[in-house]
């Protein structure tokens, strides 16, 4: 029999914290959503204290998920407990997870507290978010850096005052697998009170290893991983949710683990992961990257051909990779492309299913064939555009490489059409500054990126856009056979989230509540006041 590993995901906490992926609360709820579809066993929902922001959005995470742990980080202080429980007490299942650097380095120079006074923070604090909450972890920050003797006399003392789940980061991406199953074994065999929690593994990667130390540390005895989806996080990221999750299932024969994880899910949960930061997947990466399946040289296609194991280890199906040969096109009727969706994983309403049957049909008048790829950036995009004020009506673009490009656009809002004209240096610019005129709303264009989403000439252009006003930074996608057309998509997607007053996840928004809340991430645990 296989043993359980449980799965805490902190995308949103860690990974979120990464520069280049933050989220508004609506993507953070959608992907919340879709880690408790994929499986996760905890979500770690973000950290209460550092912001308004993060408080709302632990707090609607823990009341939109129902079969998951919710947890929110806390510094070893009071006023962080409180704010952390303030956040996911409604969650079916909640989860405080405390934390204080444990090592000589940061105890000295960060914290400036003695190994004694942090271990009496340690007793005070989680014995308090112990009295408020069931479900306490313990992150001893920087553990492969602590002193082993010292690390066990802070877990005994962190679960003596309640802690059910002791974490031991590799804060620094610094430990080697060797190591890291050390530290864990020592633990396991040095401390008196060890069978009353789990202990976890939070890997960074800045030397490549947190998969590798991740396992290590499951292999000595740690039965719960924290990971991100792609790996995202601090630096050069934590451990890959996937790549654990794969190499759990793949190698069961030689580890004998599993985890709750239903891997099917795992290309649609990096995919949303991307469309919604807009940073794209690396085409090499393990489990999901465009390549993680691919094979190139004639050597391999045709040991493919004869049989699939000679270069597949796993199969593309379960990681939910499509590999389906049922091509839609323009004869395919509305219970074909309704199959289709299902297949994919999509549930719409019957009002959804129609729009996206109709913008489905527009893209086989111009393309012969349509993929799943196509369908799963139409669905994407579309859920893009739903809430839209500014509506593409019609453009037409002159462009040459001797004259200026203009651009003429008419837009569609609240049923009237409003129309204007620009010159630009080329059609994008040409079209946008148009755009910019009709809603008389100036923006700058901060990040613009376009690509094919199949491989054919006939491929669909998609183009990711971020665009920036006074009040903030704002995403947009847009997907055409044409590119002007998804650039302007794209950019309205954006322009409407900015008029609309949607959530930018790049301005957090001021106090929404009598909290005070700590913008400095870098943690003033020398707030002895609360010590
Ligand atoms: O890397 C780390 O040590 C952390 C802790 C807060 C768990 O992210
Ligand atoms: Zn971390």
């Amino acid at each position: 029999m296989a043993e359980r590993v449980y799965i805490f995901d902190t995308t949103l906490r860690d990974g979120e914290q990464a520069p280049g992926y933050s989220m508004n609360l609506d993507e953070k709820i959608k992907m919340a959503k879709t880690l408790e579809a994929l499986g996760v066993d905890i979500i770690e929902a973000g950290f209460a204290i550092s912001s308004p922001g993060d408080f709302e959005s632990v707090k609607a995470i823990a009341g939109a998920v129902e079969n998951v742990t919710v947890a929110s980080l806390a510094r070893a202080l009071k006023k962080d407990i409180d704010a952390a429980w303030a956040a996911v007490s409604q969650a079916r299942k909640p989860r405080i997870h405390v934390f204080l650097a444990t090592s000589d380095l940061h105890l000295e120079y960060k914290l400036k507290l003695t190994r004694q006074e942090a271990l009496e923070r340690i007793r005070e604090n989680v014995s308090y978010a112990r009295s408020l909450c069931d479900d306490i972890e313990f992150s001893l920050e920087d553990a492969t850096r602590t002193d082993l003797d010292y690390m066990c006399q802070v877990v005994e003392t962190a679960i003596d005052c309640g802690a059910t789940t002791i974490n031991l980061p590799d804060t620094v991406g610094y430990a080697v697998p060797g190591e890291m199953s050390n530290m864990v074994s020592y633990v396991k065999s040095h401390v008196r009170n060890i069978d009353r929690a789990v202990i976890s593994m939070h890997c960074h990667d800045d030397l490549g290893l947190a998969v590798a130390n991740t396992l290590a540390g499951i292999q000595a005895g740690a039965r719960q991983v924290e990971c991100t989806l792609c790996g995202i996080g601090e630096r050069a990221g934590n451990a890959a949710l996937e790549e654990i999750a794969m190499l759990l299932k793949t190698r069961q024969d030689a580890l004998g683990f599993e985890t709750g994880i239903n891997t099917r899910e795992i290309s649609r949960s990096a995919r949303l992961l991307s469309t919604t930061t807009g940073v794209k997947i690396f085409p090499s990466k393990a489990i999901v990257g465009a390549n993680a399946f691919a094979h190139e040289s004639g050597i391999h296609q045709h040991g493919m051909m004869a049989n699939s194991k000679t270069y597949e280890i796993m199969t593309p199906e379960s990681v939910g990779v499509s590999q389906t040969s049922l091509v839609l096109g323009k004869h395919s009727g509305q219970h074909a492309f309704s199959k289709k969706l299902a297949e994919l994983g999509y549930t719409v309403t019957k009002e959804e299913e129609d729009r996206l049957f109709a913008e489905f049909k527009k893209t086989c008048d111009r393309k012969k064939t349509v993929s799943d790829r196509d369908i799963v950036a139409l669905v994407e995009s579309t859920e893009e555009t739903e809430s839209r004020t500014w509506a593409l009506e019609s453009f037409v673009v002159n462009s040459g490489n001797h004259m200026d490009s203009t651009a003429c656009i008419s837009l569609r809002k609240d049923g009237k059409i409003y129309k204007d004209v620009a010159i630009g240096t080329g059609p994008v610019y040409a079209s946008l500054r148009a755009v910019e005129k009709i809603i008389r709303h100036p923006f700058s264009l901060d990040d613009y990126q376009l690509q094919a989403v199949t491989e054919n000439r006939d491929a669909l252009g998609e183009v990711l856009v971020k665009v920036s006003d006074a009040s903030g930074t704002y995403r947009g996608r847009g997907v055409s056979t044409d590119v002007i057309e998804a650039s302007i998509l794209s950019t309205l997607s954006a322009v409407n989230k900015m008029l609309g007053g949607k959530d930018s996840p790049f301005a957090r928004g001021q106090s929404a509540s009598s909290m005070s809340f700590e913008n400095d991430m870098l943690m003033d645990h020398t707030d002895k006041s609360e010590a």
